[in-house]
């Protein structure tokens, strides 16, 4: 391991990028061990940036020429990049690289894959294909030509033909590098179109291996159910003639969403009916949104340094998560979306890895993909959305599309364009940004003369690096229910700011049963000790699907221990209660399965 391996990078210690790029030219002479690429970059001097050096970000590339302005330089070289003197006007620079495409074996750059070419640039690749600020915040189109006798050669944005060998390819919208993509190869191609709303044509195309056509349907028509559904509820239309889809093998992700050429695991969009089962389609169509949501939520509006990632994936796997309820289902949606939080993101928040939602600090941003900063990204934006209302959420949104359209930005713009909708203030919100860690939300009760007192008190335990934390803001949505399983209180949003706070319900005909945190509206930890008859009743009458899933699994995992540890057989009133969920048909049958099946950790 080198020093440079070990360096930590703080978000505290953010620079301006010291020059923009107005312009990108590439091209690439493909060959397995011996691809030339060349590079011509038309940089000026950033007037919002102190910093005066230049500096192009490079890695295992093979510099064989350099030029400014027509006139060959001789870079300084370091470990991680070159360094040289340039003009104080604007100027273009040129490279010509060399790089071994076979030798690249971590999948990030460019690698080959099974005799084809391709590319992998989120987070940090791009600098191993050439010399480049390789950075975010640095935007610029990218024309793009390969040199390839591959039946095909594609990179992002619109095709503008191929001659010979030679493919040209070019992207109108400004995008950072870490979205290029190149691909070369030879495939088949599964092809259909998409109207937009405007009425714009697009040209949709898999590019799958010979055999793996008749497995490319089901994704297809999930994305084109994806771009409808993003200009129906956000109003976002596709930006190019085409949008392609690569399945490959050997790949570090799921899927990637580079600009009009998603690069896909193949077992992230391949599938029939006869080797997938169910939840094999509903990944892919998952992923599918997932990649082309990135379209706005990522690509047109990107990210200005990597602390800011939960930016764009809180955000689509949020987006995403919308998706897959409204074309599967919300409730059961919900339940399988907290059941995977539950199973993934509070392990990684209650143990040694536990970080914010926007860490401070890294030493290797590709450790940083992780389930707090996207699946606990999307809790955050769930809980806005929840707190300022559906059509604040909507305002907001298109306030944060139209504003910073073609920008590299931040958690604070993000927050900034709820502000400026809503006139609240979100500094208290904003610590779910940076305090790791699950806040624990505890229950007191008591009822008198009508009257149900609650108390709810917060606190998030301690992580590495952060010893004592602040009251989070949680809205908690509860309910009440009567003895007989009518509802007594219909939902209501109790928005917990302090350490401790005490509601109180009147008028009430008896001691109510809550059903609290309705649809897991705050990724907390609810400690509250409800009885089996609670339960039971939540399970067989509550309005809120998740408390009834809830109440199912706290049972079963109850009946589970008391056979495990008592030798004691089944409780009858358990097995009485899933018949009745099981027997009711208004249910629907997905959430009628899960509620039967063996409770998941909590
Ligand atoms: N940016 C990619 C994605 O989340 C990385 O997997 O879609
Ligand atoms: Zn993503």
């Amino acid at each position: 391991m080198t020093v440079q391996d070990t360096q930590t990078i703080f978000l505290a210690d953010y620079q301006p990028p010291a020059f923009l790029v107005d312009h990108v030219a590439l091209e690439f002479t493909l060959h397995p061990t011996a691809t030339r690429v060349r590079s011509t970059v038309k940089f000026r001097k950033n007037p919002d940036s102190p910093v005066t050096d230049f500096f192009l970000h490079g890695e295992n590339l093979n510099l064989l020429s350099a030029y400014i302005n027509g006139v060959a330089v001789s870079p300084i070289m370091t470990d991680s990049g070159l360094t040289c003197d340039v003009p104080e006007t604007p100027f273009i620079w040129q490279s010509e690289v060399e790089i071994d495409p076979s030798a690249n074996t971590s999948l990030s750059g460019l690698y080959m894959s099974n005799g084809m070419f391709c590319t992998q640039c989120e987070a940090e690749g791009f600098r191993r294909i050439t010399y480049y600020p390789d950075r975010p915040d640095v935007m610029a189109p990218f024309d793009v030509t390969i040199h390839s006798d591959l039946p095909y050669a594609l990179s992002n944005g619109e095709p503008l033909g191929r001659e010979g060998d030679t493919s040209r390819w070019q992207d109108p919208w400004p995008k950072p590098a870490y979205l290029f993509a190149l691909v070369g190869g030879t495939f088949e191609i599964f092809s259909d179109h998409f109207t937009t709303a405007s009425g714009k044509p697009v040209d949709l195309n898999i590019y799958v291996r010979d055999g793996d056509q008749d497995k490319c349907a089901f994704a297809m028509e999930a994305l084109k159910i994806s771009m409808a559904w993003d200009e129906q509820v956000y109003g976002r239309e596709y930006d190019l003639s085409v949008f392609n889809i690569v399945a490959v093998d050997d790949f570090n992700m799921g899927a990637m969403e580079n600009k009009g050429l998603n690069i896909f695991n193949s077992s992230a969009v391949l599938a029939s009916a006869e080797t997938a089962l169910d939840a094999n389609f509903e990944r892919i169509e998952a992923i599918i949104a997932h990649e082309y949501f990135h379209n706005w939520t990522g690509n047109r509006i990107t990210c200005r340094d990597w602390f800011q990632l939960s930016l764009k994936e809180g955000l689509t796997v949020f987006r995403d998560q919308q998706f897959s309820a409204d074309v599967r289902g919300a409730d059961v949606r919900r339940i399988e979306d907290v059941s995977a939080l539950r199973g993934r993101q509070f392990r990684e928040d209650n143990g040694p890895l536990a970080h914010p939602v926007r860490p401070e600090s890294f030493v290797e941003i590709n450790n940083f993909y992780t389930a707090t900063i996207y699946e606990k990204g999307a809790e955050l934006i769930r809980m806005l959305k929840i707190l300022v209302g559906d059509a604040a959420y909507k305002t907001a949104l298109d306030l944060y599309f139209d504003r910073h359209d073609g920008q590299a930005c931040t958690i604070e713009d993000w927050l900034q364009v709820f502000t400026d909708t809503t006139a609240q203030d979100f500094s208290q919100f904003k610590l779910w940004y940076s305090q790791a860690g699950t806040p624990r939300v505890t229950v007191d009760e008591s009822f008198a003369d009508g009257t149900y007192c609650l108390t709810l008190r917060q606190s998030t335990p301690p992580t590495p690096g952060q010893a004592d934390k602040k009251p989070m803001v949680i809205p908690v949505a509860i309910g009440l229910l009567n003895e007989d399983g009518s509802e007594a209180v219909p939902t209501q949003l109790l928005i917990l700011t302090e350490e401790s706070q005490s509601y109180s319900f009147d008028g009430l005909q008896g001691r109510p049963i809550p059903s609290l945190l309705r649809g897991f509206s705050a990724p907390v930890i609810l400690q509250r000790s409800t009885t089996k008859a609670e339960r039971l009743i939540l399970l067989a009458f509550d309005t809120d699907m998740f408390n009834r899933y809830e109440a199912s699994r706290e049972l079963g995992r109850a009946v589970l221990i008391d056979m495990l540890c008592n030798t004691a057989a089944p409780d009858p009133s358990y097995s009485e209660a899933l018949l009745q969920v099981l027997a009711d048909e208004t249910l629907d049958p997905a959430f009628r399965a899960i509620c039967c099946a063996l409770p998941r950790p909590r």
